[in-house]
């Protein structure tokens, strides 16, 4: 694995991943914002450890990631023979690196239809692998799309986390409609939640939204009741890492804090996401495993100790907001109103 870092950060959006040649490249999100820090490997393991440590993260840019990973893996075969055991093994291994995102499972479900029979089968996952890239960059343009019917001319938006370009591969979805009402001249503020313990709003939707130039304020992810009222915030609207089939929605932990607060302030809130991070499998938020992370990300505050020493931790990394209080989902195919268990079987199922 090589690294390579620029100094003095670029105006432009940098890409979350690029395939070049014979090996993968990503934008390590854990260095953001402050260095633009890229790392290259052609090897899949080394793609299952950016994914499992978040250097990239977001539930489309992990499925795309994990595309490429299996490309990687099958350029390693010796041959067809090696598909069943030492192909199936990585495919595994890349599938376990995180449970709450179906985007991952998905994408390796795909590849293991695609006909192999007497293919290369590093060629034929690579294509595949580009597809599912390019496929989800023109999801998130069409969700933009979508979703500028439901942001007014002049409005507060908040947003938790972070669903921009570098968590779905380019563009974004809660962050592309957002980007998308701003492109067509409407006059967005977003209230930026900064996403406690890893700080994903913080470090990287405000690095995103400065980039663009959208007007945002950044709050601790506990003042968003505060701030709906003193910000008259018109809409919420975030990402999904796995939408049941009956429309309950997993997302980063405090995700569902805030579609309680919209239910009490009257704000309706939304998910946007596309038909890659739908479970239709699921029936719902009970089927969804939730993903716990080390008690370090809630005792540390970076490199400093926080907590006394062997403190109990719970430290859920996503929650379920349920069906009920969601008032769409923003998808490439549509919105997607109530009745949602029939909707999303029309639309997506
Ligand atoms: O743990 P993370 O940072 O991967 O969690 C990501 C989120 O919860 C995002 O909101 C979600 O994946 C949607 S990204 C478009």
């Amino acid at each position: 694995m090589t690294s390579s870092n620029y100094q003095g950060l670029n105006t432009e959006l940098p890409d979350p991943i690029r395939w070049e040649g014979d090996k993968v490249t990503i934008i390590d999100q854990t260095q953001l914002p402050h260095k633009e820090t890229f790392l290259t490997s052609k090897n899949y393991r080394d793609v299952c450890e950016w994914i499992k440590s978040l250097r990239i993260r977001g539930a489309p840019s992990i499925g795309i990631a994990a595309a490429y990973a299996a490309a990687l893996a099958a350029f390693e075969l010796d041959s067809h023979n090696e598909i069943d055991r030492k192909l199936d093994r990585a495919l595994n291994e890349i599938h376990d690196t995180r449970p709450t995102a179906v985007n991952i499972r998905n994408v390796l479900t795909r590849l293991r239809k695609l006909n192999l029979d007497g293919k290369a089968v590093g060629e034929v996952f690579l294509g595949e692998a580009n597809k599912i890239f390019a496929e989800e960059v023109e999801s998130c343009r069409k969700i933009g799309r979508f979703g500028l019917e439901l942001v007014p001319d002049k409005a507060v938006i908040l947003t938790h986390c972070h669903a921009g370009g570098l968590a779905t591969g380019g563009y974004g979805t809660a962050i592309g409609v957002i980007r998308a009402a701003h492109e067509a001249g409407k006059d967005v503020m977003v209230i930026v939640d900064e996403t406690r313990p890893l700080l994903q709003g913080a470090r990287l939707t405000a690095y995103e939204l400065q980039k663009l130039g959208i007007k945002f304020r950044l709050i601790v992810d506990s003042a968003s009741g505060i701030a709906m009222k003193k910000f008259k915030v018109d809409l919420v609207v975030t990402g999904a890492d796995r939408i049941a089939a009956n429309g309950d929605t997993a997302n980063k932990i405090g995700t569902y804090n805030l579609s309680v607060l919209c239910k009490e302030h009257k704000i309706p809130f939304y998910i946007a996401a596309p038909g890659s991070s739908f479970d239709i499998t699921a029936k719902s938020g009970e089927d969804i495993p939730i993903e716990e992370r080390s008690a370090d990300e809630i005792t540390r505050f970076q490199t400093c100790r926080t907590a006394p020493e062997n403190v109990p931790v719970y430290a859920p990394a996503f929650d379920i907001s349920p069906a009920d209080n969601i008032a769409a989902f923003i998808t490439e195919r549509g919105i997607i109103r109530k009745p949602f268990g029939e909707n999303i079987a029309r639309m997506i199922g």
